[in-house]
């Protein structure tokens, strides 16, 4: 056991934003059921896990509730294992006698003409019909079936058919490219893939058929051949379809019946994997359960954003990340909701288009990244200011730690100092929000994602896994298991241990830095490891780096992150050219057009040093932490650069760091 050191400093304490009397009006907490709450969940897990898994609809009622270890080499996390359910059936057929006629999407495409409202009755039509579809396509309980779409609300019919018939659903992310979608449906031996003919944003077209052509000859050459692919028609973009391979969803929907009877899952059963970046290696698949991952989307948005029955809810993210997942779709849907999904862009066709929006379809909650905030206020107030935005009573923020201004331009501007703003701190891997504000309950600090979740006891380590106390900083860790988190890696449950609980036995490490000041706030201060975060996108450097020293002309990459105005961080990467390769600005056009087409635009360098040696330890350790120093231009701090094999490279380094600007 490691012992509690003596406690630092005491972290200034910014100023509060306290809750006002509006907010609490209609809350469905209070600040002392909060703390009773939060209290019985940590002292009695298994009593008020036992109660608030009611929420959802067993076939079989569970009589287990939590059964989780962290002790190492014997990672092993279950609840409700012995309790049955059916996950489409919790988002829709649960809700058709009272709420089959209310709106369960409400659709905005990239065109501001064009919008469609699905009631619950026709999404479980749908949803019927497609699981149909895939069962006719020889898809099984058990299956992979991996899904690349625009946001287009067949993507959630897409995932809700897959729960329905208890196929693994694996979203990939429309923006990323044919080779990603190739790696990642080899990875989870995909059976099926459902996409779409092309995407729209911002009114440009972008090629999701073609791509997922291309990625099944990847995934092909890599191994695995994918059976068959479900087309659907958004565009009506003449596509190739291959006989016998290939199917539109438009025609195969009106052969079968509107009634799938909801296949009986275990808890346990998986719902989705997910591929998210790490600091080594290929991406991880993130595996979620059925059970404990919906009551945690479920409780965590009821909560959270204190949604009440009849409310327009609006999270911005694209379900091809986890924020799409939990609260685009699971969470408002388990919650008998309003979900808003948006096809296009915020600044497309200008960047007055999500509070056009909100007032088109009179959004209550609105939650998006800090990086949307950040560019929205950079194209001036002016914009907002032509809307009404009376209908918000809720923000909500996500996907990286927001910075004060950005908090106060949201609060002032957008909001008017009308409405709560609530920070969710949370991954891939914790299934739903783990740290947030409660809007009647939490007095705000911009910046800080304040108090912890039910359930969720957050830590704070040095890097030697000592535990510190007190107002500090450290590394955070959470010290006990919650219903929502992820069950192990695909296919590989020793690189979970490895990834998450071998750094500090016996802990999830989140792998980010935090600190906790003198009123027990938590504040996210980023990743501690080679992960960056790009406009709340997930990047591991390891990747860029490898498709960077896949292009023939490169002999080395290092890859870090350094500060950027509007993306949080941008991509900063050193090359070493193969011998008798000139550096120029051609060459660095080619290795950007090289990552996009390897990765995805969302992994394009914002800067390329070309650097004829990097800065490595006599054991030909690349020193990041050098590296990360000079991209910042903070050229007075390297430390301690005596351990290099060659001290002379990181003059260098300074120099054409310093000449180039
Ligand atoms: C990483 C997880 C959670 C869904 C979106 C991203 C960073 C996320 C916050 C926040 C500070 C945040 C962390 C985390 N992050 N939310 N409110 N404040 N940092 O999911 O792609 O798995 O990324 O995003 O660094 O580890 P993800």
């Amino acid at each position: 056991m490691s012992s509690v050191v003596a406690v630092k400093p005491v972290v200034p304490v910014k100023p509060l934003v306290p809750v006002k009397d509006e907010w609490k009006v209609g809350a469905l907490l209070t600040k002392a059921d909060y703390e009773a709450w939060y209290e019985r969940s940590v002292e009695d897990p298994d009593g008020f896990w036992r109660e608030h898994g009611q929420r959802l609809d067993w076939i079989k009622p569970y009589t287990k509730v939590k059964n989780t270890s962290f002790a190492p080499g014997a990672v092993s996390i279950q609840w409700f294992e012995d309790g049955t359910l059916n996950l489409s059936a919790n988002c829709l057929d649960r809700h058709l006698a009272d709420k089959g006629d209310q709106t369960a999407i409400i659709w905005e495409g990239d065109d501001p003409q064009d919008s469609r409202r699905i009631s619950y009755r026709e999404l479980h039509e749908d949803v019927c019909r497609m699981a149909n579809v895939l069962k006719d396509l020889g898809v099984a309980r058990g299956d992979r079936v991996s899904i690349y779409m625009p946001m287009i609300p067949e993507a959630a019919v897409a995932m809700l058919a897959c729960a329905r018939i208890g196929a693994i659903h694996s979203v990939v992310f429309g923006g990323f490219s044919p080779d990603a979608l190739g790696g990642r449906m080899e990875g989870s031996a995909t059976k099926l893939l459902i996409t779409a003919d092309e995407g729209l944003r911002a009114g440009r077209k972008v090629p999701l058929k073609a791509n997922a052509d291309k990625a099944m000859e990847i995934a092909a050459k890599a191994g695995h051949a994918v059976e068959a692919m479900l087309v659907i028609r958004r565009t009506g973009a003449e596509v190739a379809m291959r006989e016998g391979r290939d199917h539109w969803w438009h025609s195969l929907r009106e052969t079968v019946s509107p009634d799938c009877p909801p296949e009986e899952m275990s808890a346990e059963d998986p719902l989705f994997i997910l591929y998210t970046s790490g600091s080594t290696g290929k991406p991880k698949g993130v595996l979620h359960t059925t059970g404990g991952y919906l009551v945690w989307a479920s409780l965590t948005h009821q909560y959270v954003f204190d949604y009440r029955p009849g409310e327009v809810f609006w999270c911005t993210a694209d379900v091809g990340w986890v924020t799409g997942h939990s609260y685009s779709v699971y969470g408002p849907l388990a919650n008998g909701g309003t979900t808003l999904m948006f096809e296009g862009v915020p600044n497309y066709p200008d960047a007055g288009r999500m509070w056009q929006v909100v007032d088109k379809h009179q959004v209550n909650i609105f939650y998006t990244a800090p990086t949307a905030i950040r560019a929205l206020m950079g194209a001036g107030d002016a914009f907002v200011a032509k809307s009404s935005r009376r209908s918000i009573r809720l923000l909500g923020s996500v996907g990286e730690p927001i910075n004060p201004e950005a908090w106060n331009w949201y609060y002032h501007v957008v909001g008017e100092e009308r409405c709560a703003i609530v920070d969710t701190w949370w991954q891939t891997e914790t299934g739903g929000i783990l740290i947030s504000p409660l809007p009647a309950v939490t007095d705000l600090k911009p910046g800080s994602a304040t108090t912890p979740f039910f359930g969720v006891q957050p830590q704070l380590v040095d890097n030697e896994g000592t535990v510190l106390e007190g107002a500090t900083e450290g590394n955070l860790c959470i010290t006990d298991s919650w219903p929502g988190q992820m069950r192990t890696v695909y296919g590989d449950h020793e690189r979970f241990e490895q990834t998450y609980f071998s750094t500090y036995p016996g802990k999830y490490f989140t792998g980010d830095g935090a600190r906790r000041d003198a009123d027990g706030y938590w504040w996210i201060t980023g990743r501690v490891d080679d992960v960056i975060n790009v406009s709340g996108h997930r990047m591991g450097t390891a990747e860029v780096e490898s498709a960077l020293v896949s292009h023939p002309k490169v002999s080395e990459a290092a890859v870090v992150g350094y500060p950027h105005d509007v993306k949080g961080q941008g991509i900063y990467c050193y090359v070493t050219l193969m011998e008798g390769q000139e550096p120029s600005d051609e060459l660095k056009k080619e290795l950007v057009a090289h990552v996009r087409n390897e990765i995805g635009p969302i992994a394009s360098p914002d800067k390329i040093q070309f650097s004829p040696g990097l800065p490595k330890t006599r054991s030909g350790k690349i020193m990041r932490r050098i590296l990360r120093k000079i991209a910042e231009d903070d050229f007075g701090a390297l430390g301690d650069t005596s351990t290099l094999a060659d001290p002379g490279v990181v003059e260098d380094l300074v120099d054409n760091r310093q000449n180039r600007k």
